[in-house]
């Protein structure tokens, strides 16, 4: 059993936490209270490769496996959320699924320019009325021959008023249900797409949520990805990732708020000793610790299990469902170790308590992880076994 990471995966996570100490840092308060989108981060997240860190190197990609992506994806989680979850969307949602379904003509045509952050990408499934249930979508996809005329509205789209490249979901023959369902790439500045409002959310302020409306949107029928009625495995299979990169963002969330509540527990002192000395504050240290490393084995396994090639749906799951609740208790549990100054935005963890809400919550809630598990041991899975 390897436990050790290669010199390479530790170089990336290295340059991914000076990233976010040195440049997300100063300024992610003022951006998380005025809902300022990072334009100037995401620039430098493209330039520094964190925008297509899966992409193949001859379509300007990074090259590099999961593992190295979910390092990075925890180390920037640490500070910005925000940030890591416009990373989390291309990297995961858009590029990866292009590059493994797309034609050589889709992936030429738009890798490049979203692996270096030159434009970016949004995944367009959930609906007013179609959030969990992503079967019943109701955004239409008609077939007009060569090409389809797409009507409807999609919500909560991460990247929404900045991304320029949409994979959108859409139904095209509703007899057919799920299998009647098509993803199309849709470019923003085509005629009837329009965006609506930005979000004001709990957390992850800045980064970019909103609805986006479809009217009469005319899309060759070269922007389909896979063969006619592909779009929803195509969507599952692109979430199954998908919940790798989140629960990363929740180990992040849940490891920057332990990082913080430590080193407040060393400098604070009440009744004559560091608050570090007192077992209520380090049990809860110790419990932080372990439950954290607990959700990292899992993050980290599931992102091996995608490397190697094996089924990984249900280690993708359970990831994003343990990692995100541990995210939530934890960054609780770390303003509470902070006493007064945890309820203080200069403190960051309030914020990281706030962002940790939503990794329970986007690509799947936690009570959908469990139904993608229990299915998983309803058709015979009992565990992963740990073999090549
Ligand atoms: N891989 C491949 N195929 C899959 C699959 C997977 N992981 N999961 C399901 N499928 C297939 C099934 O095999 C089935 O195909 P067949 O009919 O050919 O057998 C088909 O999909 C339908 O599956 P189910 O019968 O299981 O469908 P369901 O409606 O009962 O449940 C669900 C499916 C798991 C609940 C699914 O709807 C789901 O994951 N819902 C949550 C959606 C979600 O995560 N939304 C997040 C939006 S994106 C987002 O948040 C991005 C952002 O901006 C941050």
């Amino acid at each position: 059993m390897q436990f050790t990471l290669t010199e390479e995966q530790l170089a990336v996570k290295e340059a991914a936490r000076d990233f976010a100490q040195n440049e997300l840092k100063p300024g992610v308060i003022e951006r998380d209270n005025s809902m300022t989108y990072p334009s100037e981060q995401v620039k430098m997240m493209g330039e520094l490769g964190f925008l297509g860190m899966m992409v193949p190197p001859e379509y300007e990609g990074g090259g590099m496996d999961t593992i190295s992506y979910v390092l990075a994806m925890e180390e920037i989680s640490k500070i910005d959320n925000s940030c890591s979850v416009i990373m989390s969307v291309n990297n995961s949602l858009v590029t990866w699924g292009l590059e493994k379904y797309g034609t050589e003509e889709q992936k030429s045509k738009y890798l490049p320019r979203l692996a270096t952050g030159e434009q970016i990408g949004c995944f367009c499934l959930s609906e007013p009325e179609a959030g969990s249930d992503a079967t019943s979508q109701r955004t239409t996809a008609e077939d007009k021959g060569d090409h389809y005329l797409v009507n409807g509205t999609k919500n909560w789209i991460t990247n929404g008023g900045k991304a320029s490249v949409h994979l959108v979901m859409a139904q095209t023959n509703p007899e057919l249900k799920h299998k009647g369902i098509n993803c199309l790439i849709i470019e923003s500045d085509q005629a009837g797409v329009s965006i609506g409002a930005k979000e004001d959310k709990l957390g992850i302020r800045s980064s970019d949520t909103h609805s986006i409306m479809y009217s009469d949107v005319k899309v060759d029928k070269s922007q389909r990805i896979g063969e006619e009625g592909f779009g929803f495995k195509f969507a599952m299979r692109t979430l199954d990732g998908g919940r790798i990169g989140i629960a990363a963002q929740a180990l992040g969330i849940a490891a920057g708020a332990y990082e913080l509540a430590v080193k407040y527990s060393k400098e604070r002192e009440a009744f004559g000793r560091t608050i570090i000395g007192h077992q209520a504050v380090a049990f809860k240290l110790a419990e932080m610790a372990t439950e954290i490393e607990a959700a990292r084995l899992l993050v980290y396994r599931a992102a091996w299990l995608k490397d190697k090639g094996r089924d990984y749906a249900m280690a993708a799951a359970m990831a994003k469902y343990y990692a995100s609740e541990v995210a939530m208790k934890h960054t609780i549990e770390a303003v509470q170790v902070h006493g007064g100054y945890g309820f203080v935005k200069e403190y960051h963890v309030e914020r990281l308590m706030r962002d940790a809400k939503i990794t329970q919550i986007y690509e799947g809630t936690s009570e959908i992880q469990k139904l993608v598990i229990a299915r998983q041991i309803q058709k015979g899975k009992l565990e992963e076994p740990l073999t090549e």
